[in-house]
């Protein structure tokens, strides 16, 4: 474990922006002493916090008598006894609460097509989705594959598998085929649901295709369905006796399905995310925990009101698609926006034109989105959101990586007309749920802070040793102690759980969450500043260096490779590989031709999104003379500074003049 984090001193941000009083009086916690109220209750008693919250925000089938069970931490156990069904508490129960008529997803199709599904006609395709799933054997414990793009049906897919207690792994319709059938190997799945194509942008992209590509690829016996929603009526294969088409699945059976009641450990979802080593890990997620923290911040952190629309822009490939798309909205009975299109398309105003089409109250994004808008905006002054009546907005969102203060502001003043607040959460694929973040109606914002965990959630800052540091100083993002949402283990591989969030270095008991923060000296704000480990946030999109690298090192071109992270003012952070090939260091054209080739590479091994921006060739990397290569000295080189470090210990310090440039 390393961290840089010491030198970083922290934003020298000054502004601060209370909630206004109105916004303040309306909220669902409101103002600070209500805040610290949530929090000496969770002091005095963590267990009876969390449990008064599991039983007035869930419905169980089957109380829960036991809250946490550290017996055999860090696999804690919370509600275990309980037995509850998440699809009954997202869909049912708005039903049994006279919401059956309410909108539950507007949908927004990529050529701005409109379609509204109500609550009850929600809970009839998700039933009538989950009885044509048990139709083909599919039962409890038995992992499911989704694979497709933004969709109603991608949402019913997900709820349908938690109906019946199968448990699914949303893939990314952006991931390769290799990465699908990575997931689909490691997950023992028996089915994958997925989509003819995919809609974007103007464009049909290939989803059943990659599926077939993936099958082809061997080792996927355990998969026996092949489940196909018609979304663009292209041209695909069938394979007779394993695939159907999702109406024809769902063609006939009845409306009504009574739900698997699960234990409350009983794992909901599996998500692949890239760690600092090796392949992707699976976050193994809880029922009764999970959803309760989906819900729980919903009211916290959105103050979600009965008649707000709602909009996150995320896919529900990324875990904020599963907490904030598929399973947060609906477990408090919400009206939200489903868009399956580009921010991009028609034009760089699609956010805005849509936000005041729907009428959206709250706008949940990313950071990167944010920044590539100001940008376009900049170009093209018809999609400034002057230009767009956005006076629907009362809370604005971000999420994915750190925002920075400009960008904030730019959000707050253009988008939010200096009356919405702004709330910057800060989360993990394997936290489930928000950790810290202001809450609207409470907190005075900062911008580029995250500003305060919410009740009940520990974090802290400590050092190497664990131990905690003071204020105003850099360190290791820690939460010491369990939390209901926390990821259970990775699937498969409870070692590399143990491992990779409770390091014996830090006591074993304390989760690492990966990134280094700091907390200023007067208000104990949180400023994340990054990840400590070798994985990388590029547009919100997490990789690890070490994937890109087995994917260059793959090729048969390819003789050493390693990847580092550069800032970018849009992305947050760019790929960049310094690669060694088996022939001669090419040059000009040559290394032109063969950096393309291998960003292809890339696309095709992992997926688009992990292409490396640059590629620079060498005669060789950087290494210690023990063999070690030198990332430190990479990243200085990727950003184009100068090397001010101690090069002492380098066996080739030639070669660093070699790398200096992209070839
Ligand atoms: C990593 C987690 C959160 C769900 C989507 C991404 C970074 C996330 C923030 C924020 C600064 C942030 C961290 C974290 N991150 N939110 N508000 N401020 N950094 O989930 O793919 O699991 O990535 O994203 O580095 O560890 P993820």
């Amino acid at each position: 474990m390393t961290t840089q984090t010491t030198e970083h001193q922290g934003p020298q941000e000054s502004r601060v922006f209370a909630p206004s009083a109105e916004f303040a009086a309306q909220a669902t916690v409101s103002g600070m002493d209500a805040y610290k109220a949530l929090w000496t209750e969770a002091s005095q008693d963590y267990e009876g916090f969390w449990a008064r919250l599991a039983r007035e925000n869930l419905d169980w089938k089957v109380p829960f008598t036991r809250t946490l069970n550290e017996d055999d931490a860090p696999f804690y156990k919370w509600f275990e006894d309980g037995k509850l069904n998440v699809s009954y508490n997202c869909l049912d129960r708005n039903l049994e609460n006279g919401n059956g008529g309410k909108t539950a997803i507007i949908f927004e199709a990529d050529d701005g097509a409109v379609t509204n599904v109500t609550y009850k006609e929600l809970h009839e395709k998700v039933c009538k989705f989950a009885n044509g799933l048990k139709s083909r054997g599919i039962k409890k414990g038995d992992r499911v594959i989704i694979y497709m793009s933004m969709s109603v049906e991608g949402v019913a897919a997900m709820q349908a598998c938690a109906r019946i207690g199968a448990t699914h792994s949303v893939v990314f319709g952006g991931f390769s085929a290799k990465s699908l059938q990575e997931r689909i190997i490691d997950a023992g799945a028996v089915a994958v649901i997925t989509a003819d194509e995919q809609q974007r942008g103007g464009k049909r992209l290939p989803l059943k295709s990659i599926v077939d590509e993936a099958l082809a690829m061997g080792g996927c016996d355990t998969i026996k369905d092949v489940i196909v929603y018609k979304r663009t009526g292209g041209d695909v294969a069938h394979v007779a006796g394993r695939d159907i088409w999702l109406h024809e699945l769902v063609e006939g059976q009845s409306a009504e399905c009574e739900p698997e009641w699960v234990e409350a450990e009983h794992p909901l979802f599996i998500l692949y995310t890239s760690g600092s080593t090796g392949t992707p890990k699976g976050v193994q997620h809880s029922s009764g925990g999970y959803l309760l923290w989906a819900a729980l911040t919903m009211k916290w952190t959105f103050d979600i009101k009965p008649s707000d629309v709602y909009w996150c822009t995320a896919d529900i490939g990324w875990v904020t698609g599963h907490s904030y798309i598929a399973y947060g909205p609906t477990a408090v009975g919400a009206t939200q926006i489903i868009f399956e299109g580009i921010p991009t398309f028609p034009n760089a105003g699609r956010f805005w034109e849509t936000v005041a089409k729907h009428k959206v109250s709250i706008f949940y994004t990313a950071p990167t989105a944010i920044r590539s808008l100001i940008k376009a905006a900049d170009v093209d002054p018809k999609v400034h959101p002057k230009n767009y009546d956005l006076s629907s907005l009362r809370l604005l969102g971000t999420v994915g990586e750190p925002i920075n203060p400009e960008a904030w502001m730019w959000y707050y003043k253009n988008v939010g007309g200096e009356k919405c607040p702004i709330v910057d959460t800060f989360w993990q694929t394997e936290t489930g749920g928000h950790m810290i973040t202001p809450l609207p109606g409470a907190t005075p914002m900062v911008p580029g802070s995250c500003t305060l965990p919410l009740p009940g959630i520990m974090t802290a800052i400590v050092d190497e040793a664990g131990h905690d540091v003071p204020n105003g100083q850099g360190g290791i993002l820690v939460v010491k102690r369990p939390w209901p949402s926390m990821i259970r283990t990775i699937w498969n591989n409870p070692e590399r759980f143990k491992s990779s969030y409770f390091p014996e270095e830090l006591g074993g008991k304390y989760y690492l969450a990966g990134d280094g923060a700091i907390r200023n000296k007067d208000t104990g704000y949180f400023t994340i500043t990054g990840r400590i480990d070798d994985v990388l946030n590029v547009s919100g999109h997490r990789m690890g260096t070490m994937e890109i690298e087995s994917a260059l090192v793959a090729n048969p071109l390819v003789a050493e490779a390693a990847v580092v992270g550069k800032p970018d003012e849009t992305t947050g952070e760019s790929i960049c590989a310094f690669v060694v090939l088996k022939q001669a260091r090419p040059t000009g054209e040559e290394a032109k031709r063969l950096a393309l080739e291998l960003r292809n590479w890339v696309a095709k091994e992992i997926g688009p999104i992990a292409k490396p921006k640059e590629i620079r060739f060498g005669d060789n990397l950087p290494k210690t003379r023990s063999g070690k290569i030198m990332r430190r000295l990479l990243r200085v080189l990727a950003k184009g500074e100068t090397i001010t470090q101690d090069v002492s210990t380098l066996e080739n310090p030639a070669i660093l003049e070699q790398l200096k440039e992209a070839s």
